[in-house]
């Protein structure tokens, strides 16, 4: 019997073992370079004909996607746990699966989401800059003073899986954890010691407020100008979930006048952000290239899920970790 080796596209050069371990397995079909995105007219002319698609959040996976592949594409798994860059609904619609990589990247953006909370409460980026730069003369009373992460109010926005990893480290600096959720959990209340608040109450009375909720339509925008105006002065966002979740604009404006006191960001509205970003003229604000899944074994990890949702997927067979 002749096995069908089913065709798949690749959006990005993955790891070499997990290239290896694809092309046993299927036909594949990849863009080359590992650091720069496919260009669309090369992505829209690679998946014509194929079963499956492996792709980055850095393409958008639409009907024009889903046109050029054909009818015969049967799914498109997702190298991350977010999956706003496919419409799901078209996926829905023409009956192509969808996956994702949850799980085995929880603890690890848990710990950049806690990396970032601490650079942005203790300025750890403006510090360093400021030895660099050759600035620093003296020890002094004040220099680069910051807030205290020990014993703080944090107000964790969107408790998923990550959310809650984010929780179990705040009880290591003995935090009061406050969270906001689409859905209250008391089993989660119980688990970790935290307690549910309405979004604005949360604002009020956290010294951190962590965003960490999928980008949806209803969480697109959530932290608007009116959410940032209610937070404390001496108060850090962290958002390590998806830009369009924050208003930018509003965003800058507080940390320009100060109604709050400093930000730590992996994510934007739009990514890579130019180089005349606002957002880069201020020093109150931890920047970070989108990295939050990135250590050397999550990141394989999650190519190796990915991998086995496409060609479990364009076999025709169960994907794991399907969305859609
Ligand atoms: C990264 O942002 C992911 O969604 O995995
Ligand atoms: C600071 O280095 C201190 O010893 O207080």
């Amino acid at each position: 019997m002749v096995l069908h080796r089913p065709r798949i596209y690749v959006t990005r050069r993955l790891q070499d073992v997990v290239m290896d371990e694809l092309m046993q397995q299927a036909d594949i079909t990849f863009h080359p370079e590992a650091d720069r995105p496919v260009p669309r007219e090369d992505l829209l002319r690679g998946v014509q004909g194929v079963d499956g698609i492996l792709s980055m959040l850095t393409e958008r996976i639409d009907r024009e996607v889903f046109d050029a592949a054909g009818p015969q594409l049967k799914v498109v798994a997702n190298m991350a746990v977010g999956y706003d860059n496919i419409d799901v609904e078209e996926a829905r619609r023409r009956g192509v699966k969808v996956t994702n990589t949850p799980d085995v990247l929880t603890e690890t953006t848990a710990d950049l989401t806690f990396a970032l909370l601490m650079a942005a409460a203790r300025r750890l980026t403006e510090a360093e800059r400021f030895l660099r730069e050759g600035r620093w003369q003296t020890w002094s009373p004040t220099l680069l003073a910051g807030q205290d992460v020990y014993g703080a109010t944090l107000g964790i926005v969107g408790m998923g899986r990550i959310g809650q990893a984010v929780a179990r480290r705040a009880q290591g600096f003995a935090m009061r954890v406050l969270y906001h959720n689409r859905s209250r959990s008391v089993q989660t209340e119980q688990a970790l010691g935290c307690e549910y608040k309405p979004l604005d109450e949360l604002l009020r009375e956290a010294d951190f407020v962590v965003v960490l909720t999928p980008l949806t339509p209803e969480t697109r925008g959530l932290i608007g100008r009116r959410e940032l105006s209610l937070m404390k002065p001496s108060a850090v966002l962290v958002n390590a979930a998806r830009g369009p979740v924050v208003d930018e604009a509003a965003l800058v404006e507080a940390l320009q006048n100060r109604t709050i006191w400093s930000a730590g960001l992996d994510v934007y509205e739009r990514e890579p952000i130019a180089p005349d970003h606002p957002l880069l003229a201020l020093d109150n604000v931890v920047l970070l290239p989108h990295i939050g899944s990135a250590s050397i074994r999550t990141r394989l990890e999650m190519a190796r899920m990915a991998a086995r949702s496409a060609v479990a997927g364009a076999l025709g067979e169960e994907p794991p970790n399907r969305v859609v």
